[in-house]
């Protein structure tokens, strides 16, 4: 089935006083029907410079500078600003780290969730409440009629998230995209939330970007998991066998330690070192600098994405457990 989302060689690049700064460098992905994928990395890597490039909301000194997003095979790419809202909301919908920022705080619930339905539909007020209510039932607000009369200050910040969530979700979008949504609550109610929005998400069909720093949040819970470093995905695949056996060294120092089937060295217990300032990249492979396996080799050569195998992609010279650098 063909992907709802398609990203291809996304290159986003910002004027700065330095000179420009290419925060995302050639990133391509695909989110299917009710799929969820996870993307993980530090902070600075690009992962919500590519969440925002798909909602078409990168604005100067910003720019795409090169590549494709496609919603269900069109293009958006040099869309006109009017389509783009147009699609906002309805087909393309997001999630931000803060509900404040998408809640309005004086306004009561009802009152927002009315008008994100009448911005896009013609229906009765009673439909829309109605829909309204269900929505909410959906992510988990008890008592949804009670609810819906309160304002977003009355709601705690778990329950101010749901009904972001519920308000973004209410035109069954074709493409979520969730900025660090739960960053800022409790894991267990985070991972709580995120279950709740994947079945949602399946069920609606929704093809959802879950952008996260954490990937203890995703485990288990997103389909696919893409690892962002530096502006590039270093590592693609499903969540199962990206934890079980990491290809990146990256990925593996995020995950906390490197399997011990890979005989390579000592587990990983931190990164160490700094995340690359993205003005002043060293030549050959952006994580050398901090890799205890680097090479030569990787100083000197930027590595390609290779696929190891369907599904799994890695850009590494020498991927955990398939390439010993030694024999290269
Ligand atoms: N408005 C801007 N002007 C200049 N550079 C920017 C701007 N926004 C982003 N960048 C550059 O893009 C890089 C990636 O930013 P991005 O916000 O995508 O990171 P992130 O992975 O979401 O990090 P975090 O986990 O902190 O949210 C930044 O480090 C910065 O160099
Ligand atoms: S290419 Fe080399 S430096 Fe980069 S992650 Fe792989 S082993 Fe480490
Ligand atoms: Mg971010």
């Amino acid at each position: 089935m063909s992907p709802v989302l398609s990203v291809r060689e996304l290159v986003v690049s910002f004027t700065t006083r330095d000179g420009p700064v290419t925060a995302v460098a050639g990133v391509s992905f695909d989110v299917g029907r009710g799929e969820v994928l996870g993307l993980v990395g530090e902070s600075g890597s690009g992962k919500s410079v590519t969440g925002l490039a798909v909602l078409g909301l990168i604005d100067p000194p910003g720019q795409i500078t090169r590549g494709s997003i496609r919603l269900e095979g069109e293009e958006l790419v040099g869309r006109p600003e009017d389509e783009l809202r147009r699609l906002r909301g309805r087909r393309l919908a997001m999630i931000f780290q803060d509900p404040m920022n998408t809640l309005n705080p004086v306004l009561r619930i009802d009152t927002q969730m009315i008008e994100a339905i009448w911005a896009h539909e013609r229906v009765s007020e009673k439909a829309a409440r109605d829909r309204a209510c269900r929505a909410l039932m959906q992510v988990g607000i008890p008592s949804p009629e009670e609810r819906l009369r309160a304002y977003p200050h009355q709601f705690s910040g778990g329950m101010r998230q749901r009904v972001a969530i519920a308000t973004a979700l209410l035109h069954r979008p074709a493409v979520l995209i969730a900025d660090e949504p739960t960053t800022a609550l409790d894991v267990t109610i985070q991972s709580q939330i995120l279950s709740e929005v994947q079945q949602l998400c399946e069920e609606s069909g929704t093809a959802m970007v879950w952008i996260t720093h954490d990937l203890s949040v995703i485990a288990g819970l997103a389909d696919r998991v893409a690892v962002m470093y530096a502006g590039r995905i270093v590592e693609t695949g499903s969540v199962a066998d990206t934890l079980e056996h990491p290809l990146h060294p990256y990925t593996a120092g995020l995950i906390g330690s490197v399997p011990s089937r890979n005989r390579r060295g000592e587990p990983l217990a931190q990164i160490p070192g700094m995340t690359p300032s993205l003005a002043n990249l060293p030549p050959g492979c952006p994580f050398a600098p901090r890799c205890s396996y680097a090479t030569a080799t990787c100083r000197g050569i930027m590595p390609d994405a290779v696929e190891i195998q369907a599904g799994r992609n890695v850009r590494c010279h020498y991927p955990l457990g398939v390439v010993a650098p030694e024999a290269a």
